[in-house]
């Protein structure tokens, strides 16, 4: 009788769940579909790149690394770890050394904004560039664009008296000694370990002695 009992429970709990199945089935398409996604925000900004004025409109969303990339084909600056941590997307925003990929586009709205391949070209390299090349300051070459941005910012920091983390004397005027160089461009991570030739390079650049 007991299991009688189970049985009939067991049944009627079977045919309570096929129907709700069926109900579920047989309800209209729309009523089941999910709701359309929102419609990104976009928005207008104008950059100039390497002295060209571009107008672009873009998803709020975009880095100004993707809009770089994706929508100016500037492909020079490269994307790493997209999280802030490699220096590989460095550019130079007016005058000042960022990472392009933890920078929206549209906070740039009016900056000037120099990669690499505004530095130089092929046949009339920038100094650092030449720099890079005569010392072998790279390997794979995949972090040198955005090293060569930083080590040109850090060139300009210290022609402008900027002091960094390890400066001792802020009254003095700012050297670029190891210490110094060191500190300045320790967020470019070069996997290939190339540091001591960049080192040198920057050091040729900067009239110093590595
Ligand atoms: Fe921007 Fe690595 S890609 S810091
Ligand atoms: Fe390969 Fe720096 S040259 S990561």
């Amino acid at each position: 009788m007991e299991r009688s009992g189970i049985f009939d429970m067991s049944r009627r709990g079977v045919l309570a769940g096929s129907a709700a199945t069926a109900a579920v089935t047989t309800m209209p398409r729309a009523a089941q579909a999910a709701p359309a996604p929102a419609e990104p925000a976009t928005g207008h900004v104008s950059l100039t790149v390497n002295g060209e004025r571009h107008d672009l409109t873009l998803d709020t969303r975009t880095t100004l690394l993707d809009a770089l990339r994706e929508h100016l084909q500037l492909t020079g600056t490269k994307k790493g770890c997209d999280h802030g941590q490699c220096g590989a997307c460095t550019v130079i925003v007016d005058g000042r050394r960022i990472n392009s990929c933890l920078s929206l586009a549209v906070m740039h709205d009016g900056d000037e904004v120099t990669t690499i391949e505004g530095l130089g070209t092929p046949d009339k390299l920038h100094p650092m560039q030449a720099a890079f090349v005569k010392h072998d300051g790279y390997q794979c070459g995949y972090c040198t664009p955005g090293q060569i941005c930083s080590a040109v910012a850090t060139l300009g920091e210290i022609a402008d008296d900027v002091p960094s983390h390890v400066t001792q004397d802020l009254t003095a005027k700012a050297r670029l000694t190891n210490d110094e160089l060191r500190e300045r461009m320790s967020g470019n991570i070069c996997r290939c370990g190339a540091y001591s030739n960049i080192v040198e390079a920057i050091t040729e650049v900067a009239g110093e002695k590595a």
